[in-house]
């Protein structure tokens, strides 16, 4: 690892104009990143969110994600020279193929590619054709016969929706009931599609869980250091799931000889495996694991960055961002500069709305006194500014509290003392983000 370079390096310069599309936490992160590129002369933001308003050398639009049309004129009208796509929706609709077929660089999957989070059958075949870890499943695409394989395996397994669902669609079930029970939800259209769904059955694995992200250009790819996530909404990992509760990175519990490992058993062979099918996969793939006595398994792919892992990771990389997403797009990896990693430990914490993951509070004006420095990042997920310029939340993760340190507990204290620096009704966070690395 080189530490990150501050002196501007003109020839590393990157896209000039870059687009984000999205508005969470990630987005935010991304927007900030990426004005701090190299070669970055403006950064478009959309549609945004209340800390997007506020970044230096971003600007903020409103069209959403789901209007390609509206999306597709501002890469024309702000002659936009790449085009960072966050959330999964708009990859699974095809944004990235109508931007691309209209020639802007796109750092994002086409539809075919985010076919890896967007159906969780499609991604275990592949896994399993290209001999990449992963628990052992059973495909299902009726109530049927999905009770049937459940049954034959005689133990509660794992219950997959197999689209889209927002963090909502897995039941790790412990009684053979609670299976039956998440099956039958599935088939009553519970994610959308009723008699049509279909859902993948897993076995059960157990281990520590990691994100590694894979910047793919198609053909080649670079690493992000791994990062873990707190999907829980209470302190001890108790609780219903959330989309993310707080994260850290580099996570110690894979070392740079086991990022070489998963890297040669997971990221390689997806990738190889998405080619031989004529996929050009160019954007991140996020690859869940467990870390299972036997190694590490596959949990899901995802097509998109983490969130909250992209905050807590960008403060890490370089200048070099914005050449290295650009080069991505473009099917260049091999042209780009290297990536530098701050060696350095980042630590994020999200403050979420009351009622979180539940039914939420909204409306709540956000009172801040942090003031932005070098090694503390505020980034806004679910807030929005109102026209009198306030800011006010509207989401269920609503602000990202990231610092970075030389160590677990200096990062994790730098991020609860600025926690305490911002308030709004009702806020919530867990204490213990990063126990699993922090001595004090
Ligand atoms: P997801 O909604 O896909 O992020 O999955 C939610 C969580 O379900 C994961 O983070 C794991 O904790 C758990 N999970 C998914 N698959 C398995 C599995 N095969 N064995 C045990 N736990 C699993
Ligand atoms: N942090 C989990 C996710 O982004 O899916």
């Amino acid at each position: 690892m080189t530490s990150a370079a501050s002196q501007p390096n003109p020839s590393l310069a990157g896209p000039a104009r870059v687009l984000v599309v999205g508005g969470g936490g990630r987005e935010n992160a991304l927007g900030w990143a990426l004005a701090r590129s190299h070669g970055v002369e403006r950064v478009w933001v959309t549609p945004g969110n209340g800390g997007t308003t506020e970044l230096t050398g971003v600007a903020q639009l409103t069209v959403a994600e789901s209007d390609h049309t509206g999306l597709l004129e501002i890469c024309h009208s702000e002659a936009i020279d790449l085009v960072v796509v966050g959330p999964e929706a708009p990859l699974a609709a095809g944004l990235a193929d109508r931007l691309r077929q209209a020639g802007f660089a796109v750092f994002g999957p086409g539809a075919d590619g985010a076919r890896l989070e967007a159906s969780k059958q499609w991604a275990k075949a592949l896994m399993q054709e290209a001999g990449v870890p992963t628990a052992g499943y059973w495909p299902a695409n009726s109530l049927e016969q999905a009770l049937t394989a459940l049954e034959t395996q005689g133990q509660p397994l794992v219950v997959k929706a197999d689209g889209l669902a927002a963090g909502k669609g897995v039941t790790v079930a412990e009684t053979m009931d609670e299976a039956r029970a998440a099956i039958e939800e599935i088939f009553a259209g519970r994610f959308g599609e009723g008699e049509g769904a279909s859902l993948v059955l897993e076995e059960r694995t157990v281990g520590p869980e990691v994100s590694v992200f894979a910047l793919c250009d198609g053909e080649r790819l670079v690493l992000l250091p791994p990062a873990q996530d707190h999907k829980r909404i209470g302190e001890g990992d108790t609780g219903p799931n959330t989309g993310g509760m707080g994260a850290y990175a580099p996570a110690p519990l894979i070392d740079a000889a086991g990022l070489a490992e998963v890297r040669r058993l997971v990221l390689d062979p997806t990738l190889a495996a998405l080619r031989a099918r004529g996929i050009d996969y160019r954007g991140v793939i996020y690859a869940g694991l467990m870390l299972t006595a036997s190694g590490p398994s596959v949990i899901e792919f995802n097509c998109r960055f983490g969130d909250p892992e992209c905050e807590t990771l960008m403060p890490l990389l370089g200048p070099e961002l914005a050449a290295v997403l650009l080069a991505c797009a473009r099917g260049r990896l091999d042209q780009a500069p290297e990536l530098t990693i701050a060696p350095r430990c980042s630590a994020c914490v999200i403050a979420a709305a009351e009622g979180y993951p539940g039914e939420i509070r909204k409306g709540d004006p956000i009172d801040s006194q942090l003031q932005n420095r070098d090694d503390l990042q505020l980034f806004h997920a679910g807030t929005r500014r109102l026209e009198d310029g306030r800011c006010v939340s509207s989401g269920g993760r609503v602000l990202a509290l990231v610092a970075q340190a030389d160590d677990f507990d200096a990062a994790f204290a730098q991020a609860y003392a600025g926690l305490a620096q911002v308030q709004f009704e009702g806020m919530t966070y867990r204490r213990d983000i990063g126990h699993q690395v922090r001595r004090a």
